[in-house]
């Protein structure tokens, strides 16, 4: 069994191998752009500056999606060259939905700049976004490939589910933090799974698509995909109120001030007790949440116990996950490399 270090280093090389692999296919897809959306593309893709100048110290983002893109189609002893398109689609597409997000959340940083919302205005952000989305239908649509077609199918499928997720997660807002109208752990979990876990199932589904792969061993991996979603976004719910903000390149506490219900606060108010009766108050006292008072409930929560549940949850997907990898024949070098990135997802500290 390979050691925690060892299952860093080789997901590291994995997705570092990928993103060579699928980067020219990426650069030409930005490069079809029009030349305005195409400057806030390279931004958001961490390429260039917000003058458009070339930036070396630009953050790519993690590029978890491309590879289990590429990783999908070794997985099932096809060239992982053959699931480039597939890979690009999902970087576009979660580079469009980042775009959005931010403007729908609110946040002006990403990736430790501003947002592009914030760097170029709203109006340019929902066009560079919807951009971003059409080359990505475009790009899957002209690949070359016998099973593009099915593809397309697939990455449409994805798009309105993570609207889906999108939709609850923004009416979950509006939601009381308690009573007969409070949103369930369940509702929590289908809406994670719909947001984030639809496009990594679909992220390493194409993959496997486009690698020509029988549709039973597809829905196994997206299968695997999506409980790595909900298993991400529980990792990204806790970053969101315990990580650093100079590590993450994100906010800290906006969802607590956003009202958002994220898994860590729902899991201390269902855990009763003194901690959860006073987030209860705090979370229901008039006004925002503001400085203080949201690093007071960040506190609250992790004492009613609402960090350790949701990294419980989210090894819980994990391990899922890691199971369906084992309820399929794969390539067990490409398996590896799926196992070795599946851990690194919860043990990200970005
Ligand atoms: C983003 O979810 C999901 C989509 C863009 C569909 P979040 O709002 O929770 O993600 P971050 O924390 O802003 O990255
Ligand atoms: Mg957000
Ligand atoms: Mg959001």
């Amino acid at each position: 069994m390979s050691s925690p270090i060892d299952s860093q280093g080789v997901a590291a090389c994995a997705v570092a191998r990928c993103r060579e692999l699928v980067r020219p296919a990426l650069v030409e897809a930005v490069g079809r752009l029009h030349p305005w959306t195409g400057e806030m593309a390279a931004y958001a893709l961490g390429w260039s500056d917000a003058a458009g100048t070339p930036d070396p110290g630009g953050s790519e983002g993690k590029g978890v999606r491309q590879a289990l893109a590429v990783l999908g189609a070794e997985a099932v002893g096809a060239d992982g060259g053959v699931a480039v398109a597939g890979a690009v689609a999902t970087e576009l597409v979660h580079t469009f939905s980042l775009l959005h997000d931010d403007i729908m959340d609110g946040d002006g940083l990403r990736r430790q700049r501003p947002a592009v919302w914030k760097a170029y205005g709203t109006g340019p952000a929902v066009l560079a976004g919807d951009a971003l989305l059409a080359m990505a239908v475009q790009t899957l649509a002209e690949a070359p490939s016998p099973w593009a077609a099915a593809a397309v199918r697939n990455l449409c499928g994805t798009l309105n589910a993570l609207v889906h997720g999108q939709a609850d997660d923004l009416r979950f807002e509006q939601r009381p933090w308690s009573g007969s109208g409070a949103v369930e752990w369940e509702q929590y979990r289908s809406m994670a799974e719909l947001k984030t876990g639809a496009l990594l199932g679909c992220a390493i589904g194409l993959g496997a698509v486009l690698g020509g792969a029988p549709a039973g061993t597809v829905s196994v991996l997206e299968r695997a995909g999506r409980h790595l979603g909900v298993a991400f976004q529980a990792v990204d719910d806790l970053l969101g109120i315990w990580g650093d903000p100079e590590v993450t390149g994100k906010p800290v506490h906006s969802d607590l001030r956003q009202y958002k219900k994220t898994y860590p606060v729902l899991a201390a108010l269902a855990a009763g007790g003194k901690a959860a009766r006073e987030l209860t108050a705090l979370l229901e006292s008039p006004g925002q949440l503001q400085g203080t008072a949201a690093a007071h409930a960040a506190a609250l929560v992790e004492e009613a116990g609402g960090r350790a549940a949701t990294r419980a949850e989210a090894r819980r997907h994990l391990d899922s996950a890691r199971h369906c990898l084992r309820e399929t024949p794969l390539a067990p070098e490409a398996a590896g490399d799926l196992d070795a990135l599946f851990t690194y997802v919860l043990d990200r500290s970005w």
